[in-house]
């Protein structure tokens, strides 16, 4: 399996997405000053990913802290939680992570600073291989929903590479395959940072799985002429309503799939869902740097001075979502009961 992220004796080690799929490097960060710069540059990115390494990165500030006292080392932690919070703001895991966090330090009033550091390390790696655990989960539940065969479309890189491990939906896309069924994946090239081209298809094709690369404005036509009889994508933040932030061009996938009939599918984990959140209108939209989309490998490719946006992520409404499958089971509309119930693990309430 593709080693996303891993705690490591020399610090935490990352794969660096901005250079694949032409090279495999890796880069180690020994302070959370560092994690935070690598979640910030998309070095690392996705949100279980990000939420992962933001748990990382804080086990890596707190092991380097040289605090004297129980309440020196609080204080530092909240410094440290308030740089990696700072990073990128769409993504709930990332702030989950923070809370999850600070709940085991808060836990652990009383204990030596030895014993606090080594805790908080071990709860980072926890959450590591829970993330797995739960995108393998996802996968036995979201590949029921998958073609027996015919073509998946997926949008951005919601695999390995944005988790610490499966991936959500290619999580699903994995378990369809191997449980036999036939499927061919469509991947949305992902413009402007081209997650689905340069990730999607990278860790595609190292496991073998067969996959067509497309232009996002070609999924529309792909729908048209039948090549398409499934979408999933996965969730940077689902609010309670069951509205769902993901990336840019998310949306128009999902109108198109209504259009033609496709069911639109969503896979994340309960991390992703902010019950606090009562409807996509107050999920924020992080807004990247124009350059993104002025130039392509460097080469500029729109004129100077002109008026750019670029919005990393949109908002799918409820409406255009079949179902919302997490490691816990599939919700179905209505969200605000389905969401909520798998929330409090009630598990048989919503399958
Ligand atoms: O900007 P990115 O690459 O972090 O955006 C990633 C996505 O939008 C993914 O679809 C989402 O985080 C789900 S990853 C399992």
């Amino acid at each position: 399996m593709i080693e996303t992220l891993e705690w490591t004796d020399a610090g935490v080690r990352f794969i660096d997405q901005t250079k694949l799929p032409t090279e495999e490097t890796y880069v180690v960060c020994t302070t959370h000053g560092q994690v935070a710069d690598v979640i910030r540059t998309m070095v690392v990115r996705g949100a279980p990913a990000i939420g992962v390494s933001a748990a990382m990165g804080i086990a890596l500030g707190v092991k380097n802290s040289v605090a004297a006292s129980e309440s020196e080392l609080r204080r530092e932690f909240d410094e440290i939680a308030r740089i990696i919070g700072e990073t990128r703001p769409t993504a709930v895991n990332l702030f989950w992570a923070i809370q999850r966090m600070k709940a085991k330090l808060d836990s652990l009033r009383g204990k030596s600073i030895v014993e606090i550091k080594s805790a908080l390390i071990e709860e980072s790696k926890r959450m590591h291989a829970e993330d797995i655990a739960a995108n393998q989960a996802m996968g036995r539940h979201g590949a029921t929903l998958m073609p027996s065969s015919g073509g998946v479309l997926t949008h951005c890189n919601a695999g390995a590479l944005a988790t610490a491990g499966y991936g959500t939906a290619l999580g699903v896309i994995r378990a369809a395959v191997e449980a036999g069924k036939k499927i061919h994946v469509y991947a949305d090239e992902t413009r402007p940072f081209l997650q689905g081209s340069r990730l999607t298809a990278w860790e595609l094709m190292k496991d073998g799985i067969s996959t067509t690369v497309i232009s996002d404005n070609m999924a529309g036509a792909m729908m048209r002429r039948g090549k398409i009889q499934a979408i999933v994508v996965g969730a940077d933040r689902i609010a309670a309503n069951g509205d769902v932030a993901n990336k840019i061009g998310t949306y128009s996938v999902a109108v198109l799939a209504k259009e033609h009939g496709i069911p639109f599918y969503v896979a994340a984990p309960i991390s992703t869902v902010d019950l606090a959140t009562p409807d996509g209108s107050k999920i924020p939209i992080e807004q990247r740097n124009a350059k993104e989309v002025t130039h392509i490998g460097g080469r500029q490719m729109v004129p100077d001075g002109v008026s750019v946006e670029n919005p990393a992520f949109d908002v799918t409404p409820a409406k255009y979502v079949e179902a919302i499958i997490t490691e816990r089971g599939i919700a179905r509309a209505p969200y605000g009961e389905s969401l909520l119930a798998l929330a409090n693990e009630e598990v048989a309430a919503v399958r």
